[in-house]
């Protein structure tokens, strides 16, 4: 049961209690109550605003009813998990609050637990580092001459990430018009980094080789879904001018984790608490501890740890952000326009035209 407290009028707390009430989540709501799960403010005006507070102790939305410019740029002060937007409804809402990672007491007991803990550490340390082929992309920078050659010719020697990269070249996501055929047509055409991310992307296939029920999904879409917010991470990264590179390699192992975990469950999860409820830890956390075990790089890692938490640093709230977009594609253009305030983002047209190119691309890679 997720408790929310609304910070607002009374006629959006009946409406609220009338949404959630129907929802399949147990929720309750009121104004006054001690310790809240997730809280809510609903903010009318400017002046609603700036009485709010800046940063909060638990998961915060601002409910926006407002369309102040002022107001909206001003948002970007406020350390919230996301902004909701009228209409409310229930999947809305809940699309909202259900991707965080609330802190549950688990009902698991001390010493299940503890067995829980060392099976699952030692597992992490089976899981075999990243392909050879990945480091030694990760490793070479575009400032190297010889890079472009050695590059093309490590990946030349692979035929199944060479077949993977020509058919992820030719989607509409890389907008280019001619038909590609050959790894070093693709080079020239789309650039060292491309490829070479393209490559690192193609070459983690081997991990989602594997039955991942109990997320109900399939490792061909947790596969995608990983490269998706990799490519996602990577445009909001370039548009904020950060580390886009980094950003790209931690969407591509945001949800390593489930790879360890999935071996654990019992019961089919929806949300990142159910591991937590059934087995005392999440895949945001065994994900960083298996990145620490590879040497990644730490703001990646600590971003992998952190990208369901409402209070993540920029690399974290990054990866949050691109994983919602991802799994929600309905809601893609809100939650875009909830980040571009969030970041304060000036113009979020082109930014919104990639990302939507990026989740809707149905490429047979990944079939
Ligand atoms: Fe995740
Ligand atoms: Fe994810």
């Amino acid at each position: 049961m997720i408790k929310i407290m609304l910070v607002g009028s009374n006629h959006t707390l009946d409406m609220m209690k009338v949404l959630l009430n129907e929802s399949a989540i147990e929720t309750s709501i009121s104004k006054n109550e001690a310790l809240p799960d997730v809280t809510i403010y609903e903010i009318d005006s400017i002046q609603t605003l700036f009485k709010t507070p800046k940063s909060f102790t638990n998961p915060t939305f601002l409910y926006i009813t407002n369309n102040n410019k002022e107001l909206l740029d001003n948002v970007k002060n406020y350390a919230v998990s996301g902004l909701i937007f009228p209409p409310l409804t229930t999947v809305g809402i809940m699309s909202k609050i259900t991707n965080l990672s609330l802190i549950k007491p688990s009902k698991i007991k001390k010493e299940d637990y503890e067995v829980t803990r060392i099976k699952i550490m030692a597992k992490s340390e089976s899981i075999p580092p990243l392909p050879a082929l990945a480091q030694e992309l990760i490793k070479l920078t575009r400032d190297d001459s010889t890079s472009i050659t050695q590059l093309t010719d490590n990946i030349k020697m692979d035929q199944g990430i060479s077949t993977a990269i020509v058919k992820l070249v030719n989607s509409p996501f890389y907008g280019v018009k001619q038909d590609i055929s050959s790894i070093d047509r693709a080079t020239a055409l789309l650039g060292f980094n491309s490829i070479k991310n393209i490559a690192i992307a193609s070459s983690m296939n081997s991990y989602y080789q594997k039955n991942f029920s109990m997320y109900k999904t399939t490792g061909n879409e947790m596969w995608k879904h990983s490269y998706n917010v990799a490519c996602i991470s990577q445009i909001i990264g370039k548009q904020l001018e950060l580390d886009h590179e980094s950003l790209y390699l931690a969407g591509l192992l945001h949800d390593i984790g489930k790879i360890v975990l999935v071996d654990f469950l019992e019961k089919p999860v929806n949300y990142i608490e159910d591991e937590q409820e059934q087995i005392g830890f999440n895949h945001a956390e065994i994900g960083a501890l298996v990145l620490e075990k590879w040497a990644i790089v730490s703001e990646v890692t600590e971003a992998v740890k952190t990208h369901h938490n409402f209070d993540a640093d920029t690399f974290g709230k990054i990866l949050y952000f691109a994983n919602k977009i991802d799994n929600n594609k309905e809601l893609a253009d809100e939650i875009i326009r909830e980040m571009q305030l969030v970041f304060g983002i000036q113009d979020i047209t082109i930014v919104t035209k990639k990302i939507l190119a990026a989740i809707n691309d149905d490429n047979e890679v990944f079939r």
